[in-house]
């Protein structure tokens, strides 16, 4: 039995891809770049401005680095304005009755996630409570597939890589976890990964496979 869990946020315990994509759609609409949902999940688990040059690439597009920052601003802004309309409801149950679960079990949660707005979820949506520790991308400087974030998760949870589970949907974030040395776990995308130590459908199987 582990005995840390650390997960990523976006797509493991909730999904603002939408919102990801409604942001991103309308920066990529003002470069000219196709992008589409199939693009959009080229950009799952990277961090913003790698996601920035992703769509640049994309349209064989180069810009100087105050533009790109000026787009990844713009993009963030529209993409917190749409965060808003989180509310509780967007968490299922079936997630929250796991993660009860595994702090009865005496394991401890963390979150590692690339985002730096991984608080303002946590909170709009009322899962902060659960977290012994949060990970973001507002404490690395390097974005999964390196193993920063959650090493760091480890960290702030005193425990070691060996003793910790990641649960993840982005293939970058399998690789991020296994270059750390922790025990990957596969979920959506990820699930069907061949590098991922376990593949699990649905997020109460977790306690099946840790
Ligand atoms: C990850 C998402 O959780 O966070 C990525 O999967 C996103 O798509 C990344 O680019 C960074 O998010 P933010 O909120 O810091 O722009
Ligand atoms: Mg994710």
């Amino acid at each position: 039995m582990k005995q840390g869990i650390i997960f990523d946020l976006d797509g493991v315990l909730l999904s603002t891809d939408e919102m990801h994509y409604t942001a991103w759609k309308s920066i990529a609409d003002e470069l000219g770049v196709p992008f589409g949902r199939t693009e959009n999940n080229l950009l799952r688990g990277v961090s913003r401005m790698a996601s920035l040059e992703i769509i640049l690439g994309l349209g064989n597009l180069t810009l100087p680095e105050d533009v790109k920052f000026s787009l990844t601003e713009r993009k963030n802004n529209r993409y917190v304005a749409l965060l808003q309309t989180l509310t509780p409801d967007v968490v299922t149950q079936e997630v929250r009755d796991t993660l009860k679960e595994l702090k009865a079990r005496g394991i401890k949660i963390a979150i590692g996630s690339s985002s730096k707005n991984a608080k303002l979820i946590l909170r709009l949506t009322d899962l902060a409570q659960y977290f012994d520790a949060v990970s973001d991308g507002t404490n690395i400087s390097h974005s999964k597939p390196d193993p920063e974030v959650f090493l760091k998760g480890a960290d702030f949870l005193g425990l070691s890589p060996d003793v910790c589970a990641v649960v993840e949907d982005a293939v970058a974030g399998i690789d991020a976890a296994n270059a750390g040395g922790f025990y990957s776990i596969g979920i959506g995308d990820a699930s069907k990964y061949d590098k991922a130590d376990a593949a699990i459908e649905h997020i109460s199987e977790l306690l099946n496979v840790i």
